[in-house]
């Protein structure tokens, strides 16, 4: 039987929510706080979700009566047991977290001094120290008695619910036993092992299996460049190495690099935070620099086939970061349709979910609402998210649609012997 406890979640984003979600699925009363007003009126009236996440929408309405959602940071903490700081950590100029909204939830702590708050939770994703540095801002305000948790969170859009119900492992960071049973506790009801460490541990976790996840990418993507200067193929390359059980299958596909919101940041916050220490994390800034380079490579072999970009009409096919989501945070996309408009071409681009956005470079691209509308008239498309709608066009026919049929694959989704057969010129990303 689950022992139900008062939670308070800071932060309506993706790992706000769907820690909010599943710890009320889990029988907690929960209380969301956000600071957008938007958001919570969405929330609150019409029970509307305000990202793409599957199963969130449906998880949240059944557990209507164990979850509220508020603007108000004093109403979340007043009554809660537990308090989960889910706010985002983005970069700031420097290149380390902006903790600012980590250390606003801690000010709404001390302002309302929650006589049942025990345990306060970190899932954002922090420098190492960070805990030890709010440890201390708690304690010199007279807050010693509540206890303070690393929590950090694995968990992939898309699959954000499964992932949180079935973690390949719950990291507990905390200084104390009785802390690592009580967050042990909360989570009855997740199929996972807890790893119980300490709390400067718990925080490095998260910032190195991002970062060795990033380099699996960056690995397999100079592999791809290798193979296609000696004409080997990198997926029949990936899946072999990946049969080997010490390598693994995953994160070993090659395409125009990672984004989203947690791999760019996270390996550029942990390079900062060695480089604060004295240290050149030289492996990561070779990462990091592969992954900026390589929307930009495929561009330039875009250029070589098209002779030039100038006045080319290219159709992106797809502008989210990954398949599955809504979310636009450092997508390659963005990259690629801000050069394709330097360059002086034309940009028509196709996604079934991004959010609009209206910003540069996307105000000055044309949406559409199909891939054969997006298509029609180009010079060249580029497959630049794995939608799964990609693979079932008729491309004989969209084909027809395009001013000259040269189509860049840069997530290796389609056939090259069939795309050929179609009467397209095929590119992809290392392979002949
Ligand atoms: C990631 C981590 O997986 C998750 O544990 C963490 O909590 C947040 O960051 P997410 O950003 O949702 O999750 O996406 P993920 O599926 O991991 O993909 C990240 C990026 O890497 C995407 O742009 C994806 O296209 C790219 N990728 C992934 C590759 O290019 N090749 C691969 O083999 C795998």
């Amino acid at each position: 039987m689950v022992q139900s406890k008062r939670v308070a979640v800071f932060g309506a984003g993706y790992i706000g929510l769907v820690t909010g979600a599943c710890l009320a699925e889990l029988g907690h009363d929960v209380t969301v706080r956000d600071i957008d007003s938007e958001k919570i009126r969405l929330l609150r009236t019409v029970g509307e979700v305000p990202i793409y996440e599957p199963g969130l929408g449906d998880l949240i309405a059944q557990n209507k009566e164990r979850l509220t959602f508020t603007l108000d940071a004093a109403e979340a903490v007043r009554d809660a047991e537990v308090v989960y700081v889910c706010v985002d950590t983005p970069p700031t100029s420097s290149g380390d977290a902006d903790l600012s909204r980590v250390w606003a939830v801690i000010h709404a702590i001390r302002e309302a001094n929650p006589q049942d708050l025990a345990v306060l939770a970190v899932k954002s994703t922090v420098p190492v120290g960070t805990g030890e540095r709010i440890r201390t801002a708690l304690d010199e305000t007279g807050l010693q008695r509540i206890r303070y948790a690393a929590n950090p969170e694995f968990t992939a859009e898309g699959t954000a619910i499964h992932d949180f119900m079935h973690p390949d492992r719950i990291v507990v960071g905390t200084s104390d036993e009785a802390t690592a049973r009580l967050v042990t506790e909360l989570h009855q009801g997740v199929h996972g092992p807890v790893e119980a460490i300490d709390i400067p541990s718990a925080e490095m976790v998260k910032l190195a299996s991002n970062a060795l996840l990033a380099t699996k990418i960056a690995f397999i993507n100079e592999i791809a460049t290798v193979c296609e200067a000696t004409g080997a193929d990198v997926q029949s390359v990936a899946a072999a190495v990946g049969m080997d059980h010490r390598l693994g299958p995953h994160f070993l596909r090659a395409g125009l690099g990672y984004g989203g919101s947690c791999f760019p940041k996270d390996a550029r916050a942990l390079r900062a935070m060695a480089s604060n220490s004295g240290y050149p994390f030289q492996l990561l800034n070779a990462v990091i620099s592969v992954n900026e380079l390589q929307p930009r490579r495929a561009l330039l072999r875009l250029k070589n086939e098209l002779g030039t970009l100038k006045r080319r009409k290219i159709a992106l096919l797809g502008m989210t970061f990954k398949a599955g989501t809504d979310d636009m945070r450092e997508a390659p996309s963005t990259i690629i349709a801000s050069r394709l408009l330097a360059e002086g071409a034309q940009v028509q681009c196709w996604d079934p979910l991004a959010r609009s956005a209206q910003e540069a470079p996307w105000n000055a691209a044309a949406r559409h609402p199909s891939p054969a509308e997006a298509m029609t008239g180009a010079d060249a498309a580029i497959v630049v998210t794995e939608w799964p709608q990609l693979k079932d066009l008729d491309w004989a026919t969209v084909r027809h649609l395009m001013s000259r049929p040269v189509l860049f694959d840069g997530r290796n989704v389609l056939d090259p012997q069939s795309m050929r057969a179609a009467g397209f010129t095929y590119m992809s990303i290392g392979r002949p």
